[in-house]
Formats: C-alpha cells, sequence, structure tokens
C-alpha cells in the first residue's frame, strides 16, 4: 500500500472521529455553557487522534462496523483529553500550551479544567455504554471494565502517579518502563483492545499476540513523545518543547540519550510489525500506523 493511501486513510478517520466527538459532546449553550465550552475546547479541533486511529486500525483486523469503532474511539479520546488537561494544570506538569492552544486552565480556571477532567471521563463511560459496540453484552462489559482498569490506578491515573513521585529520581530502566506501560501504554493497548472486540470474535491466541503489539507500540510511543520532548521545537510539537529537562523527569532521553532511545524505539517497531505480519492483509493499517507512530515529528 501506497504511504498515500496511508495518509488518506488516516485523514478520513481523524475526520470522521472530529465529527462524532463533536455529535457526542453537550453542545455549548447546554448549561452549564462554560464547562460544555471548556469540554469542547478540551477535545475538539485538534491532536492526532491516534488512539482513535489504533481503534479503527485493530477493527479492520477483525471486521468491526465503523460505527462501532467510532464510539470506541471517541470513549478513549475522552479519556486521554482529559487526562491531558489534568496533565498540565500547575499541580502536575504545569504546561501554558496544548495543541497549539493556551491550556484548558489558562484559557479558563483551574477549577474549569479540573471539572472538564472529571467530566470527560465519565461521558466516555456513558458513551461506551449506551450503545451496542460489540456483537454481545458480555463482550462489551468486558470492553468497558477493560476501559476503566486503563485508565485507573492500575493504568493511566497509577502512571501519572509514578511520574510525579518519580520527579528528580534516577529511574532504573525498568522502572521507566513500568512508569510509561502505565501512563501512556494502558490507553494505547486498549485503544487496540477494544478496536478488536467491536468485529468478529478472534481466537485466544490472535487476541494476546495484538494485546502484546498493543503493549509494545505503547511503550514506543512514549519512548517517542521523550524523543520530541528533547529534539522537537515548541511550535512543530504544539507545546512547550524541552519540558522534561525543564520539570527535571526521568525519561527514556535522560537515562539513554537520544541516540539509544531512537535505537530502542526502532527496535519495539520491529518486533510490533513483526507480529502485526502474521495477521497478513487486515493488519495493514495498523502496521503503517506503528511506523508513523516512530517516525512521527509531532
Ligand atoms: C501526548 O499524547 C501525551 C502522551 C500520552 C504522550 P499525544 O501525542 O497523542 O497527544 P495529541 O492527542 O496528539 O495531542
Ligand atoms: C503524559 O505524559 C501522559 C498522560 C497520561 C497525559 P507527558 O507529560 O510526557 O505528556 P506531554 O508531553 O505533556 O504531552
Ligand atoms: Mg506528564
Ligand atoms: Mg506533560
Ligand atoms: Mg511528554
Amino acid at each position: 500500500m501506497t504511504t498515500q493511501g496511508f495518509n488518506q486513510w488516516m485523514s478520513h478517520i481523524q475526520e470522521r472521529t472530529e465529527a462524532a466527538l463533536a455529535r457526542a459532546l453537550p453542545a455549548p449553550d447546554i448549561a452549564p455553557a462554560r464547562l460544555h465550552e471548556a469540554m469542547r475546547y478540551a477535545v475538539l479541533g485538534g491532536g492526532k487522534r491516534v488512539r482513535p486511529l489504533l481503534v479503527h486500525a485493530a477493527g479492520d483486523v477483525s471486521g468491526g462496523a465503523p460505527e462501532r469503532l467510532d464510539r470506541a474511539a471517541c470513549a478513549i479520546e475522552m479519556i486521554h483529553a482529559y487526562s491531558l488537561v489534568h496533565d498540565d494544570m500547575p499541580c502536575m506538569d504545569d504546561d501554558t500550551l496544548r495543541r497549539g492552544k493556551p491550556t484548558v486552565h489558562v484559557q479558563f480556571d483551574d477549577a474549569t479544567a479540573l471539572l472538564v477532567g472529571d467530566a470527560l471521563q465519565t461521558l466516555a463511560f456513558q458513551h461506551i455504554a449506551e450503545a451496542q459496540v460489540s456483537d454481545s453484552p458480555q463482550r462489551q462489559l468486558g470492553m468497558i471494565r477493560q476501559l476503566a482498569i486503563a485508565s485507573g490506578s492500575r493504568g493511566m491515573a497509577g502512571g501519572q502517579a509514578i511520574d510525579l513521585a518519580s520527579v528528580g529520581l534516577q529511574l532504573s530502566l525498568a522502572e521507566l518502563e513500568f512508569m510509561h506501560i502505565h501512563k501512556t501504554g494502558a490507553l494505547i493497548r486498549a485503544s487496540i483492545g477494544l478496536g478488536v472486540q467491536c468485529g468478529r470474535d478472534l481466537g485466544e491466541d490472535e487476541l494476546a499476540s495484538l494485546d502484546h503489539v498493543g503493549k509494545v507500540i505503547g511503550l514506543l510511543f512514549q519512548v517517542v513523545d521523550d524523543i520530541l520532548d528533547a529534539e522537537a521545537d515548541t511550535a512543530t510539537l504544539g507545546k512547550t518543547a524541552g519540558k522534561d529537562a525543564a520539570n527535571d523527569k526521568p525519561t527514556y532521553v535522560s537515562l539513554l540519550g537520544v541516540t539509544r532511545a531512537r535505537a530502542l524505539a526502532e527496535e519495539m517497531c520491529a518486533e510490533a510489525l513483526d507480529r502485526l505480519a502474521a495477521f497478513g492483509q487486515p493488519a495493514r493499517r495498523l502496521s503503517e500506523l506503528t511506523r508513523f507512530i516512530v517516525q512521527r515529528q509531532f
């Protein structure tokens, strides 16, 4: 498949995700209008939509219907957007720029940013619970549970807690991996897991293999995020560059340096692609997306 084909597919999914999110979020004139305006500000009109892209690409493997995939994709993107709003707050990374715009607490205020996160998180679960996204109700319950685990203290929120507790510390490679697998990897892994379950039942071995791919892509995503924080500029990233060093965060770059971190990302990419090759053509988008995640410039 040509790069052109992939780029077109990516734009198509990004556009349908934007439209689905715009429909799913409360209108800005519904009371409380300021909160709804801030929720829409946090979610719409920005971001690469990597998690929705992963949901759709994984859905291709099991033949999931696009409308089901949109729903799972929106739920995960709402959780992700909430995690960014809180991540940027003064009590966490204290960032003023996100997706090329002032962060939510800067544009609105701290209390609104907190509430945006609260409301987006619950809306995500409402959204995935109120329509059919899987062939069996049993499996849909399992998907909701999987999203809850990936978002909570054994997933993203737990990873964020480790991140904050690690400021100024030199972590071992194993500790750093543990942190990244949770703070970023969990939602990426859930994106693939949920996408796959929107379609037909796959065998245990296939599911386990795709789950492993999700784990590898999740870690590699944050390794590349660490590299870009150190190497790219603020205008390209749409968020403040050099923030990890400024905040004294342990990262793959602070531990290994850019060259070795990059080599590790390439190694993980190769491992994921190798696994995906066994799925043939239906996993084509997932393979292309994996390469995009490693090669991205922002
Ligand atoms: C940034 O995620 C935060 C991390 C979890 C590393 P993305 O790089 O996916 O951010 P957006 O959604 O494109 O803005
Ligand atoms: C954030 O990691 C992970 C989240 C759960 C939001 P970072 O703090 O590195 O994300 P950026 O670099 O601010 O996007
Ligand atoms: Mg952070
Ligand atoms: Mg941050
Ligand atoms: Mg970062």
